[in-house]
């Protein structure tokens, strides 16, 4: 099941199901060498090692990205200035500068109007009597949301999802012309509207407590310049749409498919906040991170060279019988349950809280409104390898 395996060529029936080539990897080569070089891996230990290392272990994607790319083009510009894509101190600044607006604390004030829209998606579901539950229901919360962190107003939102999966998509690794054109396409969209949001927004900043634009204009220390400040904004549009949108899509999908698990969360809601957590394992919304050595080191049996590009199989971790008991079990009330599912080390997903909220009040509604939910056919997967989800999820109301 291993022989020939590489990213760029995938297996059949990989997109459905990716788990069984996983575990045979992890089992017979969880460190393996792939066709380009690059090492691919997929045990627990390894992977978290490697996200707590970031000296040896870098994020700057500039090298791999300007082949990918070209160097002059607005992919390159904006995933190599994102704070994702960078090392200290360049990325400590950025992150220090957006954390304090994704806390606990400063997330309560988008809860109530947050409520407000998932009920009136769950009425309109009722009132057609059928919901289609990516578009209309799990990829229509994330970006209002995030509208909300950065007060964009609501007319403007219209075009942010499908900028949003264009310049994601890009990111694939693989990358068609058509992809690499839509994502140049939506960055100078995104680019032409943030230009004139910032300079609204330094015109009249908003509460720098809480709204994220405003708390990175005002960033201490050396500002952000304004190209550094647009491609945050996008990275941060975008960080939370896919993922978000795929972790409560997932979620519906497992929950029909496990019944017995659905009853049991149904009966002991209490047990929302642990579900949450266990479909992230289950089915990471992010399957895959990447990082380059800076220096020789060596992992396992496997000496790497510096510049050695390398895939942290975040899907693979996350079923490691070494670091969970019975890991293919769908348990909605593991605990503890530290799942790689946001990654670990310095950069840790910063919108973890956000994206648990969301989950939180978009399931724990749905399930009370519509605990007898069944999916009606086969439900679309969007065929990625680094985001797993669907595209589209039909469901009858019963
Ligand atoms: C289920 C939803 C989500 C998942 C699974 C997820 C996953 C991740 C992962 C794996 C990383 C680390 C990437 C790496 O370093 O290789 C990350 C970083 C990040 N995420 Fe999330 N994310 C989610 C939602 C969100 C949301 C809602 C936001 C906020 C709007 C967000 C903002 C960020 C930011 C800013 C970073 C960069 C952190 C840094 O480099 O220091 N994410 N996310």
């Amino acid at each position: 099941m291993t022989d020939g395996f590489d990213l760029r060529h995938l297996p059949p029936g990989f997109y459905d199901d990716p788990f069984p080539v996983y575990r045979a990897l992890r089992e017979q080569t969880p460190v393996r060498r792939m066709p380009d070089d690059s090492v691919f891996l997929t045990r627990y230990a390894d992977i978290s090692a490697v996200y707590h290392d970031a000296e040896t272990f870098s994020s700057d994607k500039k090298r791999e990205f300007a082949p990918k790319y070209g160097a002059d083009s607005r992919l390159f510009r904006h995933h190599t200035t994102s704070l994702v894509f960078n090392d200290a101190p360049y990325h400590t600044r950025v992150r220090r500068s957006i954390l304090g607006a994704l806390i606990p604390k400063a997330l309560h004030r988008l809860e109530p109007k947050l409520e407000t829209l998932v009920a009136r998606l769950l009425d309109h579901a009722e009132a057609n009597g059928r919901l289609e539950a990516i578009g209309e229901f799990a990829g229509a919360i994330p970006v209002e949301v995030i509208g909300d962190l950065l007060d964009i107003p609501d007319e403007d939102r219209a075009p942010l999802r499908d900028w949003s999966l264009a310049i994601l998509g890009a990111l694939e690794p693989v990358l068609s012309a058509e992809a690499k054109a839509q994502g140049e396409a939506a960055l100078a969209g995104f680019h032409a509207y943030l230009s004139k949001l910032i300079a609204e927004r330094r015109a009249a900043p908003g509460d720098a407590e809480t709204d994220v634009l405003t708390r990175l204009i005002q960033s201490e220390g050396e500002p952000l310049n304004e190209m550094e400040l647009a491609e945050n904004c996008v990275f941060l549009l975008n960080a939370g749409h896919e993922t978000t949108t795929n972790l409560i899509g997932n979620a519906i999908e497992l929950l029909a498919r496990f019944p017995g698990e659905r009853a049991r969360l149904i009966a002991q809601p209490d047990l929302l906040r642990y579900a949450i957590e266990e479909v992230l394992r289950y089915e990471s919304s992010n399957q895959l991170g990447n990082r380059v050595t800076t220096r020789e080191t060596k992992i396992g049996d496997e000496t790497l060279a510096a510049g050695t590009f390398v895939t942290l199989c975040i899907g693979a971790a996350n079923r490691d019988p070494k670091a969970f008991d019975d890991p293919e079990q769908f348990d909605i009330s593991r605990h503890p349950n530290r799942h790689l599912a946001f990654a670990a080390g310095p950069h840790k997903c910063a919108g973890m809280y956000l994206a648990r909220m969301e989950a939180r009040i978009a399931l724990g509604a749905f399930l009370k409104r519509l605990p007898d939910y069944a999916l009606d056919g086969k439900p679309v997967r969007s065929r990625r390898a680094r985001f797993r989800g669907f595209t589209e999820m039909k469901i009858r109301l019963r």
